[in-house]
């Protein structure tokens, strides 16, 4: 199977550095249009004195069309409706369609949840969570006039797992995955396949959290071939897939088969069946939300209630 994006025009938000600007190299490397949007700023959100992340952005439009490729700079903000609008506007006026849409903006205000204010929450929330939305929206019409669309979301093993400090930025990407899981089923009909990425990898937001040696393994460019895959013709959707130092995996949200413990079940007996009630042995994913109703409904029948 090969992956050629030539004609394809992708979007890739907060590629003017780090994992995005990979992403958009490698999308360009293989015929893509490419979209370099990202507002500059730093870390946490916060503005550049010296507007360096924008220059960022310009040099990454350059590093694509010095190899021959086509890029455009869009500076908007991915919290903006107008700003998402106008980059859809720029876009099709540039290149006439969109194929690609990488929701990878980020920024990390980390503290723990008891030290954290509020506006911190809102504002990391605002980035990943809204941001996304935001932009989503923005290239959807777009999509289903096409009949054809590829949308990653960026999530975060901090979302899957848990991470100290990080409450805002966990509940964040744990929230886009499950606003990939209602997208995949509202968007399939419409040729639009919705993935999320879980990567890892030495960049700005992570230089100062693991040692020198385990950067120098985790480079941006190690990561893209998952994005690539998640908006191949043939992409998966509704998959979560991890990444990192050339490692590729797959995760999953999964629920035990249960026990039917009667209606009138007591704390006591949850606590007496735990061992049984939780074994992951033969645990499942579920497409939906109703199949786990349908659980409950169906042991409630077989055991004659
Ligand atoms: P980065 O800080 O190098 O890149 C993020 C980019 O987003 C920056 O260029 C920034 O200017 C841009 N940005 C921030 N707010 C924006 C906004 N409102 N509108 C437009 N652009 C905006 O960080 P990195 O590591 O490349 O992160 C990329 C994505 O990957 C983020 O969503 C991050 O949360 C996620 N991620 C990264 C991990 C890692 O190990 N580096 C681990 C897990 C997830």
């Amino acid at each position: 199977m090969s992956y050629d994006f030539t004609g394809q025009v992708a979007i890739v938000t907060g590629s003017g550095g780090g994992l995005g600007r990979a992403h958009a190299l490698a999308f360009a490397a293989r015929g893509a249009m490419v979209v370099i949007n990202d507002l500059g700023g730093t870390r946490d959100g916060g503005k550049n004195s010296d507007s360096t992340s924008l220059t960022a952005a310009e040099k990454v439009v350059k590093e694509i069309t010095d190899l021959g490729g086509r890029a455009i700079l869009n500076g908007g903000n991915v919290t903006s409706e107008f700003d998402m609008k106008a980059m859809v506007d720029q876009t099709m006026s540039a290149f006439g369609r969109i194929d690609i849409l990488v929701n990878n903006a980020g920024i990390l205000r980390d503290k723990t949840f008891s030290k954290m204010e509020l506006v911190d929450f809102q504002a990391v929330m605002d980035v990943h969570l809204k941001g996304s939305v935001i932009a989503t929206r923005a290239v959807l019409p777009v999509m289903q006039t096409q009949e054809y669309g590829r949308i990653v979301m960026t999530t975060s093993s901090s979302g899957l797992y848990g991470n100290f400090g990080q409450s805002n930025y966990g509940a964040a990407k744990l929230g886009l995955i499950g606003l990939t899981n209602t997208l995949k089923l509202e968007l399939f009909k419409y040729g639009i396949r919705v993935n999320v990425l879980a990567p890892v990898a030495a960049t700005r937001m992570t230089d100062d959290l693991m040692p020198p040696q385990m950067l120098e393994l985790l480079t941006p460019e190690s990561v893209s071939p998952a994005v690539l895959y998640l908006c191949g013709k043939d992409a998966p959707t509704g998959e979560i897939i991890t990444a990192g130092a050339g490692t590729f995996a797959r995760a999953q949200i999964m629920e035990s088969e249960g026990l039917f413990l009667g209606l009138d079940a007591t704390p006591e007996m949850i606590a007496e069946s735990w061992n049984s009630l939780s074994d992951m042995t033969t645990a499942k994913p579920y497409q939906q939300g109703s199949d786990q109703g349908q659980k409950f409904i169906t042991n409630a029948f077989e055991n004659k209630v």
